[in-house]
């Protein structure tokens, strides 16, 4: 790509604020916002013509690409309903030979709102099948409600907002529909005197896209394998790098602390981020929870839909400009280097004078019960699986050797942990994501003879049969010490066994969930790269009392 970087400066998006004050008390909203999905146009850079997208706002002229940030409160419950104001048809090619939401009519683009880390009731989940096009004129077969209801009972830390419809995750995430949701705890984090405020406390979206001459999204319009899916492809990968909607950003910073909410909203681009004048990154949290003490790294690697909550200390640069750059290959680990397009993310411009600076990092942050893998209610076994046509494309990808319509098996226990085993028998790096719970990853084991063990599942499609504990037995990789704590994304390393201990309960309290987590159709689990969650790297997951 030959555009200019960092020509535009780096939006914040507009900010929701999911409850009242009253008299100095938090109090519920007395009435559901409307957030609603537009066609309309954005500007991604000062020299790509204005591209058609599906922005989110609470109405058409607000609507932004990400959607607005929305800012909830521990304890205070927040009521949303989603609206669907989208045109007949898509503006991004999709697949009908993969599962799909299609309505009956034809007429309309479907969709679904999936709250990313929320810990909630199954009907405000955003089931694949619970979609709904323009105003609910078609709804899908698990569709109940139009509002819907976030407890925000969970530990404070960053969620996201994003479209969930079977079959058409990557297209929608990839026409804009993604946004923040931040869970605030003031008794708790205010304490830690972490940097806060919109200046200086803010979320950084990152995706990558690629663009046609007349400023539309491109997409591979007929795919890897046309005779097989005419359009699907195992993983989008665009050389303009978007951070809050717009490319290669610039941001001008105080000689201080900041605190960086950083999302990989990306369909498959992994990140592997550092600053070129070696600034660290110190980590306070990941994904939707905050860590115990406070980690430093010179780099950071983000898979798609983790999260970052970092603080970096402009103070301590010794350039006035630096830039954040990436190194992580394409399809991760093993594909094409970044170039100097999608190797370069946003600059920042530091201010030279020194700035007096109230925020500090504390010594420690918050700690949650460790988790014991001695009390685990169930063990199990999770394979991820992919296929490919006589000519070695990539056709489908499968967890366990079954399709997502194969009957459900993940029936964990509410209020339990389990241990699970994820063993990646692909050559890809898969980002694995699990709704309601959260889990700690104990441990990476490289697999040994796997072609041996993987002839044996081929017939018996049983690990234990197989005699996983003997294959199980090569190199161990460390966690590192920012993604010890509590995640709901983890990178799934090709030949490894990936052991984490999975929670079905709240980590910062121990009352039950005061919704019923066991109804109709229950949860999902999956790869994060969308190409493949879209294309059955997705199971049911069913929670019973
Ligand atoms: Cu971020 Cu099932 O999704
Ligand atoms: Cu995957």
């Amino acid at each position: 790509s030959s555009l200019a970087q960092f020509v535009d400066k780096l939006p914040d998006m507009p900010k929701i604020q999911a409850y009242g004050v009253v008299n100095g008390t938090f109090r519920p909203l007395s009435n559901p916002l409307k957030i609603g999905l537009y066609s309309k146009n954005w500007k991604f850079h000062r020299d790509i013509p204005p591209t058609p997208v599906f922005a989110l706002g609470t109405c058409s002229q607000d609507a932004t690409v990400p959607g607005p940030t929305i800012e909830a409160i521990h304890g205070i419950d927040t009521y949303i309903q989603w609206e669907n104001h989208l045109p007949a048809q898509h503006i991004l090619p999709w697949d009908p030979t993969i599962p799909t939401a299609i309505p009956k009519s034809k007429i309309g683009v479907p969709t679904v709102v999936h709250l990313h880390g929320g810990i909630d009731e199954v009907k405000s989940d955003g089931y694949g099948l619970a979609w709904f096009t323009n105003g609910f004129s078609e709804t899908g077969p698990n569709w109940v409600q139009k509002v819907y209801h976030y407890h925000n009972l969970q530990q404070p830390g960053n969620c996201w907002y994003h479209d969930h419809t079977l079959g058409l995750t990557r297209v929608n995430l990839l026409a804009g529909m993604i946004g923040s949701y931040i869970i605030r705890q003031p008794e708790v984090e205010a304490p830690l005197r972490l940097p806060s405020g919109g200046e200086f406390d803010r979320v950084l979206f990152v995706f990558d896209r690629n663009f046609y001459t007349n400023g539309s999204l491109y997409m591979n319009p007929v795919g890897n394998n046309p005779s097989i899916h005419p359009q699907w492809s195992p993983e989008y990968f665009g050389d303009v790098i978007v951070v809050n909607g717009k490319a290669w950003p610039t941001l001008t910073v105080r000689r201080r602390k900041y605190r960086f909410r950083i999302i990989n909203a990306s369909n498959a681009r992994f990140f592997n981020f550092f600053f070129t004048n070696g600034l660290p990154f110190v980590h306070v949290g990941s994904d939707s929870a905050y860590i115990d003490s406070p980690v430093s790294s010179d780099s950071l690697l983000l898979g798609p839909a983790e999260i970052a909550d970092v603080v970096v200390d402009f103070s301590k640069s010794t350039t006035s400009t630096t830039i954040l750059a990436n190194d992580a290959n394409y399809p991760y680990p093993t594909g094409n280097p970044v170039n100097q397009a999608n190797g370069n993310v946003m600059k920042f411009i530091i201010k030279s004078q020194q700035e007096p600076d109230p925020s500090v990092i504390p010594a420690t942050l918050i700690k949650y019960p460790v988790a014991d893998p001695s009390i685990a209610a169930q063990t199990r076994y999770i394979t991820l699986d992919e296929y490919t046509s006589s000519t070695g494309e990539p056709t489908h990808l499968y967890i366990n050797g079954v399709p997502l319509s194969a009957p459900v098996t993940e029936t964990p226990k509410v209020g339990t942990s389990e241990v699970w085993y994820v063993i990646n028998l692909t050559g890809d790096n898969h980002p694995f994501h699990i709704h309601l719970a959260l889990f700690k990853v104990l441990d990476q084991t490289a697999l040994v003879n796997q072609t041996e063990f993987q002839a044996c599942m081929n017939v018996t499609n049983d690990a234990v049969k197989c005699r996983l504990e003997n294959y199980a037995v090569g190199g161990k990789l460390d966690v590192v010490a920012q993604e010890k704590g509590w995640k709901n994304v983890y990178k799934m390393q090709p030949g490894y066994v990936t052991k984490i201990l999975v929670r079905f309960a709240y980590i910062n309290s121990d009352k039950p969930y005061p919704f019923d987590a066991t109804e109709e159709p229950g949860y999902v689990y999956h790869c994060h790269i969308l190409d493949h969650e879209d294309n059955e790297m997705m199971r049911p997951l069913k929670p019973v009392a």
